[in-house]
């Protein structure tokens, strides 16, 4: 009987040792254990890090934008209010616009003046929505002008750039 044991242990010393190992290699294994798990945890705990990180994890996946329509912003060109929004339809001649560059297009359009080509740009005209479809606090009516002006320039126009508002800086 005792054969079957005495192949692992032959000596008192080795008992000593396997009875050592046997006894603080899982208490070893615990203490890592519980040293990992804990580190996640006391890493931060109370820190400016781990408010940021908690934050990080609960944010909303879409944040809203809130924009202050009073607070100063740079004020667009033309041709930035024209490419962001109404190449969507002046750069192709989607739903019948009057293409970007499109002399004969456009002649007719001309003649009537800026004013009123202003006109139908802040109110809409046929498949146009009112303002080229942008909203008032993103684009002023200022910027929309100069989106006139460079739309209309395209395509022989000569209207001058209009006045900046008086409030606003001077445009570049
Ligand atoms: C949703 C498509 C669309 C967008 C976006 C759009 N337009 Fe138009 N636009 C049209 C169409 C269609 C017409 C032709 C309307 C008509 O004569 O019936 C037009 C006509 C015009 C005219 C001529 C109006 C007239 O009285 O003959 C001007 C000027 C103009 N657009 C400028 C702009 C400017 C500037 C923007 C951007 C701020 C813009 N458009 C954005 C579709 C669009």
């Amino acid at each position: 009987m005792s054969n079957e044991h005495g192949n692992l242990i032959k000596s008192p010393k080795q008992l000593i040792i396997m009875v050592f190992a046997s006894f603080f290699v899982p208490l070893i294994i615990i203490l890592l254990l519980m040293v990992f798990v804990n580190s996640g945890k006391r890493e931060g705990a109370g820190t400016a890090d781990a408010a940021k990180s908690a934050e990080q994890l609960i944010k909303p996946v879409a944040q809203l934008n809130f924009k202050d329509a009073s607070a100063p912003r740079e004020i667009q060109t033309g041709e930035q209010v024209y490419k962001a929004v109404c190449s969507s339809c002046h750069a192709t001649g989607a739903a019948g616009a009057p293409k970007f560059g499109d002399t004969a297009a456009w002649s007719a359009r001309l003649g009537k003046g800026y004013d009123s080509l202003m006109t139908s740009v802040l109110k809409g005209k046929g498949a146009m929505p009112a303002r080229g479809g942008s909203n008032p606090a993103d684009i002023s009516d200022y910027e929309l002008g100069r989106a006139v002006v460079y739309l209309t320039g395209s395509a022989g126009g000569k209207f001058p750039e209009p006045k900046a508002p008086a409030a606003a800086p001077a445009a570049k």
